[in-house]
């Protein structure tokens, strides 16, 4: 056998061992953390990812039903949104998906008197089955009073979801018929202790 069969041998050998041990890890990047009412496989995955490893995903074990009627996971990071006060945000990410049974989408959750969360799975169509990486985007204004922006990926029963290469911008001018969030008559604010919270979004790309 050539060195170069034996090379492309070992190659591919040491390829499968990454496939099998190395493809996922539950260590998940600064800032983000798994949430939900149920225990969704929540991590970093180095086979599926957009542009650059890894990416990060939920997935429902096969026994989710039986643990919640109607359950959901969540990949989300909260941060103060100190420079983005009084402005219009855009937050874009990209998402894939596979064998979603019910619905999945980006979830933006605005801490304020006048917050509320702007949660594309529940919003426009429904969007189940499975889909290639697709950019995502929510718009929203972010009021004066605010104190946390939340946002991530949201996976409601069964399927796998990845997330990777989220932004935020400025919308800049701003644009005029977003009109969320809108005023409610019950304030959302959350009287946490907020000095474990970054004043800006990290490891967006995982
Ligand atoms: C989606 O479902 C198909 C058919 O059951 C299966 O072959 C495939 O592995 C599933 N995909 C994922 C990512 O679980
Ligand atoms: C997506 O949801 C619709 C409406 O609930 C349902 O009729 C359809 O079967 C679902 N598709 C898949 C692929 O799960």
């Amino acid at each position: 056998m050539s060195k170069n069969i034996l090379l492309f041998r070992l190659f591919a050998f040491l390829n499968c061992v990454f496939q099998i041990f190395g493809q996922i890890s539950y260590d998940l990047p600064a800032g983000w953390a798994p949430d939900g009412n149920a225990q969704y496989d929540i991590g970093v995955d180095y086979a599926t990812f957009y542009e650059k490893a890894p990416s990060g995903f939920i997935k429902s074990p096969s026994n989710i039903n039986s643990l919640n009627p109607n359950p959901f996971g969540i990949l989300a990071q909260t941060f103060i949104p100190k420079e983005y006060l009084g402005k219009q945000v855009r937050l874009t990410c990209f998402i894939k998906y596979s064998n979603v049974s019910s619905s999945m989408g980006l979830l933006l959750h605005v801490h304020s008197v006048n917050g509320g969360f702007d949660n594309t799975a529940n919003k426009n169509s429904i969007i189940n089955g499975s889909g290639d990486w697709a950019k995502f985007v929510s718009v929203v204004n972010v009021p004066e009073d605010t104190s946390l922006i939340g946002f991530g990926a949201i996976l409601n029963d069964e399927g796998v979801v990845w997330l990777d290469k989220c932004n935020f911008e400025i919308v800049e001018p701003p644009d005029e018929s977003v009109s969320f969030p809108f005023p409610k008559s019950e304030p959302n604010v959350v009287n946490n202790d907020f000095h474990n919270f970054l004043t800006y979004p990290i490891s967006l790309d995982f």
